[in-house]
């Protein structure tokens, strides 16, 4: 019943043309919920619904979880996705955690020096465009491996809320005509073939859009699973992509992929406890850096977004970007020093030479600038049992490689721009790496991906995570501050501007409107430099209540919404 209830509401979503107003985002979009047993925030309304369906099916966080991210894939195909990877942090009803890995891995065929020229030189875009971009996808293993552990309800009950919006289409929101309308240029040099996204007229909201190869695929995937991803009809149609031009994706390459359980990084910070990602990404180290440099000091004292507090947690993002250039890799391949690095003693040590009064210096290097990509997806989910996922997947950029496999109907990410091309050499967030995260064979490139959650006196207290490239790490790292230390209401904590530093370039990036300008003046004053750009990350949140009710918050900086019961 409740799933004929998804259905229902899916072709009314699919077939509603008798809604023709140009105007308004063609469903509702919640922002923030309190409900008493179950949530679902995502960066999208319709993955929210039928997050909440599967739920109120007798699904649990994890069924969810899988429901969403492929319904992300449908209808959210700048960032959602079978073609890329990502991870998932699991806390289970009795406080049990997992960290699972299906980030993209390096082709058996790469090497260290493939994104350089004869001289040596980085090659501008070639670890960005085409397939040689693209690292070997993860996300249909993930999703199989997380439903093999958690899953309660049957596989193919959560491929059919996103076959189902493949096959009758959706209404397209304005935001989304945009981003469809802004890149038809480059699906156009990007494809040998018209994918659906393809649209000689421009896209107008309440356009729908249907998706009939890309479901062809999801039913192979409902009806074998694995093997209907990375072996048979859908391998073959990746393979074909790769000998169309210049990918080394091979058979093999896909048939070895594995996704990967982990250990989580936990670290503790007054009386909260986190719970985040390890390597191959770099956002629970890095986030557990941060946060144990300012942890020592009265950041409410100093006050929200004041000179003083923005410049402490601007040194110690500062630091922290430093040493995940330095240190941080897959640990597969690489000694990544994760002990040392999240040690109190440490942080200590690294702070020894800040300053209240004068801004630190990143070294003299080749500054990166940052591309209007950083595009990933993450959402957050708690069920009535109290089971949480937090959740982060991406293509790397917008769209990924732009490249829809042909046939197949999914987008390819190009993910292998987060190794480092070349040491030194900024890739497209700007962010530098050495040896630590060099591309080898099979190898998982650095993310910044951060998907988190965090207990208070031992109970499930926060679900919490964004998109945002390299800026991830620091958006989950202000959330939680806004709300365990300056004490804001979810809504402010998630809705309130951002600001960014990542060592190099030596900055701190703002979004429009989020210092005042007598504070800008102080930062400035104390030798920062202070820059303005677009929105920082896109953050979905959850909250348990002190009465036990949950606290649903999507970033307005999108169509984001939350659902729940
Ligand atoms: N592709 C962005 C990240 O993984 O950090």
């Amino acid at each position: 019943m409740r799933i004929a209830s998804l259905l229902i509401l899916v072709l009314f979503f699919a077939c509603n043309s008798a809604t023709p107003t140009k105007k308004g985002p063609p469903y509702p979009i919640q922002k923030q919920l309190v409900t008493d047993n179950a949530m679902v925030v995502t960066a999208h309304p319709l993955a929210s619904e039928v997050g909440l369906e599967i739920l109120k099916a007798g699904g649990n966080a994890v069924d969810a979880a899988i429901a969403v991210n492929f319904t992300l894939a449908v209808v959210y195909p700048r960032a959602g996705n079978i073609g890329g990877g990502g991870f998932m942090i699991v806390r289970d009803k009795d406080g049990k955690t997992e960290a699972l890995d299906f980030r993209e891995k390096a082709p058996k065929a790469a090497f260290r020096d493939m994104y350089l020229d004869n001289n040596g030189e980085v090659v501008e875009g070639l670890s960005r465009n085409g397939t040689l971009a693209v690292g070997v996808p993860g996300v249909v293993d993930g999703m199989v491996n997380a439903h093999k552990k958690f899953g309660k309800l049957p596989w193919h009950k959560l491929l059919e809320p996103a076959i189902k919006l493949a096959v009758g289409g959706f209404l397209i929101t304005e935001q989304e005509a945009d981003v469809f309308n802004e890149f038809q240029g480059a699906f156009k040099e990007n494809n040998r073939h018209q994918p659906a996204i393809v649209n000689d007229a421009d896209w107008q909201p309440n356009d729908q859009f249907i998706q009939k190869e890309l479901a062809r695929t999801l039913m192979l995937i409902k009806d074998k699973g694995v093997a209907g991803f990375y072996e048979g009809p859908t391998a073959k149609l990746i393979i074909e992509e790769m000998k169309a031009s210049n990918g080394i994706i091979t058979h093999d390459d896909l048939k070895s992929y594995e996704s990967v359980w982990r250990t989580p990084v936990f670290f503790d910070y007054d009386e909260y406890r986190l719970v985040s990602m390890p390597p191959p990404s770099s956002g629970g180290i890095t986030l557990a850096q941060m946060l144990a440099m300012v942890e020592p000091y009265d950041l409410k004292a100093l006050g929200f977004q004041s000179s003083k507090s923005v410049h402490l947690m601007a040194e110690a993002e500062r630091r922290a970007y430093a040493d995940r250039a330095e240190h941080l890799g897959d640990a597969d391949f690489y000694k990544v020093p994760q002990q040392k690095l999240v040690a109190e003693a440490y942080a200590s040590q690294r702070m020894s030479n800040f300053s209240p009064q004068k801004a630190g210096k990143s070294e003299e290097t080749v500054a990166g600038k940052f591309s209007e990509s950083e595009e990933t997806t993450h959402f957050s989910i708690v069920d009535k049992d109290g089971n949480a996922v937090s959740l982060t997947t991406t293509l790397n950029s917008n769209f990924g490689s732009k490249t829809v496999v042909k046939g197949a109907g999914f987008f390819l990410n190009n993910e292998m721009d987060d190794f480092s091309a070349k040491p030194g050499v900024p890739n497209q967030f700007g962010l530098v790496g050495n040896e630590a995260n060099a591309v080898e064979p099979e190898k998982r490139m650095l993310s910044s991906m951060t998907p988190t959650i965090i207990e208070k006196n031992g109970e499930l207290f926060m679900v919490v995570g964004t998109p945002g490239g390299s800026t991830i790490i620091t958006s989950v790292f202000q959330v939680f501050l806004n709300v365990a230390e300056f004490g804001l209401p979810l809504k402010e904590a998630v809705h309130n501007k951002r600001f960014h530093h990542q060592w190099l370039p030596d900055k701190i990036f703002v979004e429009e409107n989020t210092l005042s300008p007598e504070v800008v003046k102080e930062l400035e004053n104390l030798g920062h430099v202070v820059e303005k750009r677009d929105y920082i990350g896109r953050v979905e949140a959850i909250l348990r209540l002190p009465n036990g009710k949950l606290e649903g918050v999507a970033d307005d900086r999108g169509d984001d919404s939350a659902s729940g019961y």
